[in-house]
């Protein structure tokens, strides 16, 4: 089985969490796209009705939009469920995101979600956080260099590029991928990294998964 099939296998699971009436977030990156289909295809055919949804990236929000999904702006109430991808998951359902460039908005948005359902192929799965991808930190372009230079007393920072421009958010931010030695322990490492002045925000994304459903060769893997 490729890993795009195993992708859609996860989201399409996580969409049966999905009920009539609720509020819901939407997810950026390319397992999260096969979910927002999936409930655009549900919605189409009738066996999801008012439903709303709120968006964690501009992308997210224009595929959801073209599928015929009205995407609300963010507000206080909570979300009933997000589903969302990851770059790494732990035994813990600590994560690592924003591979896609989309970690701010995705955690002002899942932070709000009572469920919190992470999708994903088994390859996103790690024993400890820093192993497989770096780290995404989103910091403000004003002194971007002076932040990266602060960035590298917690590992190897490099500033994201696209082409050869950085690569700006939807938030007008830039990111710097830090490559971190793997830890069991991040929640030090969040503290101290938010403390950095420029720093905005971390891909570190401790305690908010609810579940995670896993999609492997052999079958699906439900974790709580
Ligand atoms: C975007 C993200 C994505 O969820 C993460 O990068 C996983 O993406 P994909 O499903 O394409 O592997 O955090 O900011």
């Amino acid at each position: 089985m490729d890993l795009e099939a195993l992708k859609r296998e996860a989201a399409h699971r996580a969409v049966d969490r999905v009920e009539s009436g609720m509020r819901v977030g939407l997810g950026t990156g390319s397992t999260a796209r096969y979910a927002i289909l999936e409930i655009a295809r549900r919605v189409g055919e009738g066996r999801l009705r008012a439903v709303s949804f709120v968006a964690t990236s501009l992308e997210s929000e224009r595929l959801a939009q073209e599928n015929g999904l009205v995407v609300d702006p963010l507000d206080p109430r909570p979300l009933d469920v997000a589903i969302d991808g990851a770059d790494e998951i732990s035994p813990q359902l600590d994560l690592v995101k924003g591979l896609g460039g989309a970690l701010l908005r995705e955690k002002l948005v899942e932070v709000q979600a009572r469920r919190f359902v992470v999708i994903a192929d088994h390859t996103k799965q790690v024993a400890r956080l820093g192993e497989r991808a770096p780290l995404p930190v989103e910091i403000v372009r004003f002194g971007a260099q002076s932040t990266l230079e602060r960035l590298a007393a917690f590992g190897e920072p490099a500033l994201r590029l696209r082409g050869n421009e950085p690569f700006v958010t939807d938030n007008g931010n830039f990111i710097a991928d830090l490559r971190i030695e793997p830890t069991a322990a991040p929640a030090d490492l969040e503290v101290r990294l938010k403390a950095l002045t420029g720093v905005v925000e971390t891909g570190l994304f401790l305690g908010m998964a609810t579940e995670a459903i896993i999609a492997l060769p052999g079958g699906v893997k439900e974790l709580v």
